[in-house]
C-alpha cells in the first residue's frame, strides 16, 4: 500500500507515519506500507519528528506545499491512499490569520482531494477535528451531531468536511473517512500548544499563563492512540464515513496540576491570564462507532505524561545549551 500523508512533519502526522512504519502487525501479516511524507514546513513542523526514520527505505520526503497542484502530482503518482493531516492548527492564530485558515484548511483540501482522485486513490482519509460540534456542555455528540464551530480554526476545519462529502457523493468507487479528535497529547507538538509550552516554560523557570477560571474540560487522548485508529481505519475496508475519537475528559487545572508535579513546581508559577473572548468551556466525543470497529484506546494520561514531560524537558534544555553556544 503507498499511502500520501500531508502534514508528515507535524504533530499527528509524524506519529501516523513512525506507527504505519514500525507497526509489528504490518510485519507479522506482510501488510507492508510505502509513505510520502509531503509537508511545506510552516512554524509547526520539522522534519525532526522523523529523524529516526530518515534512512528508512519506504519513506520519502517531499518538502511542498498542499496548494501547489504540480508538486501534489508527482507525490501522488500511484499512490493507494492519503492521510491529510496538513493544516494551519492554533485555535488562538486562527483569531488573526482566518484568511490562511480558509486557505489551508479549505482550499488546501480541495487541492489534495483533487490531485488524489486524479491518481486514482482508493481511500482518503481526512482530518477534522471534535471542536466543529462546538461547545458541548453536558453528554457527548455521536458523528451526526450537528456543527457549531465558534473560531476560525474549527469554521474552517467544518468547511474543510463539506468538501469531503460533496467528493463522497460524486466518486461512490472512492472510500472517504473522516476521523475527528479530541485533544492529543505526545511528542513533537508544537510548543504554542498548552503540554509542550508549559513543561518548556516551566524547565526554564518561568511563570505559566493559565486562561481564566482553568475549568475548561477536554478530552485527551496520547497520540499514538490517535495513529493507531488510523492504521485502523486505513486497513478495514468497511470503515467509511465519520469518527470519533475521544480520551479522558480533564479540566486544563488537572492538567497544569499534573505537568507541575512532573516539573517539581507549584502554583505560585501559573499565573491566571484573561482568556481570549471565544474560549469553549467543554468538548466531549462519543467513539462509540469507532469502538464497534475493534478499536480500543490503550495508553492512560497519568502513565505517559512522564515521558511526555520529560521529552519536552530535554529539548528545551538542548535549546538552551543552543542559545548559550
Ligand atoms: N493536535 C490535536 O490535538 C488535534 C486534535 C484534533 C484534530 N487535529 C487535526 O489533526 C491534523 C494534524 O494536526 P497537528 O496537531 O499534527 O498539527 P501540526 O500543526 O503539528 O501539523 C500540521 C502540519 O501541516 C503542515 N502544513 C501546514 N500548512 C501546510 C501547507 N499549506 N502545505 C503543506 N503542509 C502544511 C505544517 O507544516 C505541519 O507540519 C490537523 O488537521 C488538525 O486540525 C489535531
Amino acid at each position: 500500500m503507498r499511502i500520501l500523508v500531508t502534514g508528515g512533519a507535524g504533530f499527528i502526522g509524524s506519529a501516523v507515519i513512525r506507527n504505519l512504519l514500525n507497526s509489528s502487525q504490518q510485519i507479522k501479516t506482510n501488510d507492508c506500507v510505502q509513505v510520502i511524507a509531503l509537508d511545506s514546513l510552516t512554524r509547526t513542523g520539522s522534519w525532526a519528528a522523523l529523524a529516526e526514520l530518515d534512512s528508512h527505505p519506504w519513506l520519502r520526503f517531499v518538502t511542498a506545499d498542499i496548494r501547489d497542484a504540480a508538486a501534489l502530482q508527482l507525490a501522488c503518482r500511484n499512490i493507494d491512499a492519503v492521510v491529510h493531516c496538513a493544516a494551519e492548527t492554533s485555535v488562538d492564530a486562527s483569531f488573526n490569520r482566518s484568511p490562511d485558515f480558509a486557505d489551508t484548511n479549505v482550499a488546501g483540501t480541495e487541492s489534495v482531494l483533487s490531485a488524489a482522485l486524479a491518481a486514482g486513490a482508493q481511500t482518503f482519509l481526512h482530518f477534522s477535528t471534535d471542536e466543529v460540534y462546538g461547545e458541548r456542555l453536558e453528554g457527548s455528540s455521536t458523528e451526526d451531531h450537528p456543527f457549531a464551530p465558534t473560531n476560525p480554526y474549527s469554521l474552517s476545519k467544518a468547511a474543510a468536511e463539506g468538501i469531503i462529502v460533496s467528493a463522497a457523493n460524486q466518486n461512490a468507487q472512492v472510500r472517504f473517512v473522516v476521523v475527528r479528535p479530541s485533544n492529543n497529547y505526545g511528542p513533537w507538538q508544537f510548543p504554542d500548544n498548552l503540554i509542550p509550552k508549559f513543561v518548556t516554560l516551566l524547565a526554564q523557570g518561568t511563570q505559566v499563563p493559565l486562561y481564566g477560571d482553568g475549568e475548561h474540560r477536554r478530552c485527551w487522548m496520547h497520540v499514538d492512540d490517535t495513529a493507531d485508529a488510523v492504521r485502523l481505519l486505513l486497513h478495514n475496508p468497511s470503515a467509511q464515513g465519520a469518527y470519533n475519537l475521544a480520551g479522558e475528559e480533564m479540566s486544563n487545572r488537572m492538567v497544569v496540576d499534573e505537568l507541575l508535579r512532573q516539573t517539581g513546581m507549584d502554583w505560585s508559577y501559573v499565573d491566571h491570564v484573561t482568556g481570549r473572548a471565544t474560549h469553549d468551556r467543554r468538548y466531549c466525543n462519543d467513539e462509540s462507532k469507532i469502538m464497534r470497529l475493534g478499536y480500543v484506546r490503550r495508553r492512560v494520561f497519568v502513565e505517559e505524561i512522564g515521558q511526555v514531560v520529560e521529552h519536552y524537558r530535554r529539548r528545551a534544555q538542548s535549546q538552551e545549551t543552543l542559545l548559550m553556544c
